[in-house]
């Protein structure tokens, strides 16, 4: 029998509301996502936000740098008619669900500001007794980054934590069959795994898991499942979940 993959919620259901919008995680989770996710970048004043662009230009009415702003400036932004979240009001929109949800944190810009990010993350954790996994936690984080070297960090910072080595294309020096720093989760992107299904079934005879972004065409949801991917991320999670059966 074919396993059914975890359906998590790219910047929540992007595909109906604006990309990392209250709304688009509601819609996730009203959609029944089996998880949520994010990106995340530091505000001038050290806060952790969402969103994915190095500037605002793209997703707001207004431009420039992310990080030249501090929080109560972002919070004045109109994102698509919505306004900024942080990670802290991810979690606690998580929290509130009606049954558990894992939230998936990638952290942006993690070779710009050493290794700020993934602090404020873990403390933000902490403070949400977040930071190892637990089986009775109502929200279960796991940290993807396309950086090595932020992978690398976080397992310093918490051992325990579920990572993902995110990619794109193969990294340079990576050993099919292993993934660097210790990461058991591979996140290939869609292309990659389309370019290259040897590389999806070499990882998972080693015991790692697989998830893939971004599936949004229920014919890409066919090829993934033939490969026995853990998770598919998709700006579509009510659709998904449906083709899937779930
Ligand atoms: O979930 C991984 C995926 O989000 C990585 O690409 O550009 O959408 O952050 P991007
Ligand atoms: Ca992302």
């Amino acid at each position: 029998m074919r396993q059914i993959p975890l359906v998590i919620a790219h910047r929540g259901a992007s595909a109906a509301y604006p990309e990392h919008s209250r709304s688009a995680y509601e819609k996730a989770l009203t959609d029944g996502a089996d998880g949520l996710e994010c990106d995340v970048r530091l505000s001038r004043d050290g806060h952790l936000v969402l969103i994915h662009d190095r500037t605002l230009d793209r997703t707001s009415d207004q431009r420039g740098p992310v990080s030249q702003r501090s929080l109560a400036q972002l919070r004045d932004v109109d994102f698509g008619g919505e306004p900024i979240l942080t990670l802290d009001d991810l979690i606690e929109l998580a929290r509130g669900a009606d049954r558990p949800v894992r939230l998936l944190v990638e952290t942006k810009h993690p070779n710009r500001y050493g290794k700020a990010v993934e602090l404020r993350l873990l403390a933000l954790l902490r403070k949400h007794g977040l930071d190892r996994p637990r089986e009775d936690a109502p929200v279960q984080v796991t940290v993807m980054s396309f950086s090595p070297l932020a992978v690398r960090r976080v397992r310093a910072l918490a051992p325990a934590l579920p990572r993902v080595q995110l990619m794109d294309l193969i990294p340079p020096g990576l050993k099919p069959s292993r993934l660097p720093f210790g990461a058991r989760i591979a996140g290939p992107g869609l292309e990659l795994v389309r370019r290259r299904p040897d590389l999806v079934r070499r990882l998972k005879a080693q015991g790692n898991d697989i998830y893939v972004w971004t599936v949004n065409e229920l014919r890409d949801v066919d090829l993934v499942v033939s490969l026995g991917v853990d998770a598919v991320i998709t700006d579509r999670p009510g659709e998904v979940r449906s083709y899937l059966g779930v």
